[in-house]
């Protein structure tokens, strides 16, 4: 039987983060065993906040360093960065003619940029969701993991599919789906009490902070008055810091914190020491490996080159097709 075709990407602005190793990379990594996997770096997604060159050659590097001190395995899986596959441009283009304003202005990421940078609401961030559907149908992919704030996004790649194939009369392209191998897909909360970990958010542990790092952090972390009546309901910042322990803790130590949230004995330094050791066990073996690919220049580049020649001969095929059922072909 044919492995199902499963596509993911984390945007080039920084660091990988908790949040995006729970989402989506942790995924990617068990997933390369069992599906046809294409993973990339989306640097043209970047661009839509005008980052430095410089930084953002930079975090195309870093990314691509800890994709492979995650496990992602260049023979097992096509690793690749956006802008190396300038096809994915000319799908952009084709499925921009059928994807309307009114659909794009009512995104959720959207409307929170616009707000963000008020400055700056360029087409790019507009036509964001639009770029998105051309990574993952020009590889036809049937499943992408993603976290909870991505499922928006990927409705919209549905439904960009849906169109062109009903409008079009055919078959062409796939719709695709959520991946999440444990279950719902996740959101791992920020350490400030509220919303989810992000960039912008600015509050994150990454995947390269050293132990000192994650352990000042997480003692810094939101909480609040500890419970007085028995099995009391958690308040946010609490429930938050359980979703983290569920997240990097066995199940012994989850329900050794739960009873004593349950009869008021918690003591929120142990809650999170026991927080800050798990994400450590869990970053510790990624950051050791991390450096040396990093400092790895021929490394780096012959994986970027080897995973773009690879992709860009799918991808031109389903360009081929979608060209040809819109009629731009030779007589
Ligand atoms: P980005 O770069 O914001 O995030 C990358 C992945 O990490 C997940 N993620 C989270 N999951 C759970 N909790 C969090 N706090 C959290 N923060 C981030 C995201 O859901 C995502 O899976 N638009 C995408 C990049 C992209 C893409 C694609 C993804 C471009 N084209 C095609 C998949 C397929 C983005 O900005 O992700």
């Amino acid at each position: 039987m044919e492995k199902k075709i499963v596509l993911s990407g984390i945007r080039a602005t920084g660091h990988l983060h908790l949040g995006n190793y729970y989402g989506a990379l942790r995924n990617f990594v068990e997933m390369q065993q069992e599906y046809d996997c294409r993973y990339f770096i989306a640097d043209y997604h970047s661009l839509t906040t005008q980052p430095e060159p410089e930084l953002l050659n930079g975090n195309v590097r870093s990314i691509l360093a800890e994709y492979l001190a995650a496990g992602l395995d260049p023979e097992k899986c096509m690793l690749y960065v956006q802008s190396d596959v300038p096809e994915t441009c000319e799908i952009y283009t084709l499925l921009n003619m059928h994807a309307y304003l009114g659909e794009l202005e009512k995104t959720v990421a959207f409307k929170e940029k616009a707000r963000k940078q008020p400055n700056n609401v360029n087409a790019g961030l507009l036509t964001y969701p639009v770029l998105m559907a051309a990574d993952i149908l020009q590889h036809k992919a049937h499943f992408v993991p993603v976290g909870k704030d991505q499922l928006q996004h990927l409705e919209m790649a549905r439904n960009f599919a849906n169109r062109f194939n009903h409008y079009y009369g055919c078959q062409l392209l796939v719709p695709p789906y959520p991946y999440e191998a444990k279950g719902e897909p996740v959101k791992v909360p920020g350490l400030d009490g509220s919303g989810k970990m992000g960039k912008s958010e600015g509050n994150c542990i990454y995947l390269n902070d050293d132990d000192r790092t994650v352990e000042k952090k997480v003692k810094k972390a939101v909480t609040d008055m500890t419970p007085t009546e028995p099995c009391s309901p958690m308040s946010e910042p609490i429930a938050n810091l359980f979703t983290l322990l569920r997240l990097v803790s066995d199940e012994a130590t989850v329900t050794q914190f739960t009873d004593a949230w349950n009869d008021c004995s918690i003591r929120y330094g142990d809650l999170k020491r026991e927080i800050a050791q798990g994400i450590i066990r869990v970053i510790a073996p990624m950051r050791e490996r991390y450096e040396s690919l990093y400092a790895d220049t021929d490394y780096l580049n012959r994986v970027r080159r080897d995973g773009a020649e690879r992709v860009r001969v799918e991808v031109r095929k389903t360009l081929d097709e979608m060209r040809h059922v819109m009629g731009i072909r030779f007589f």
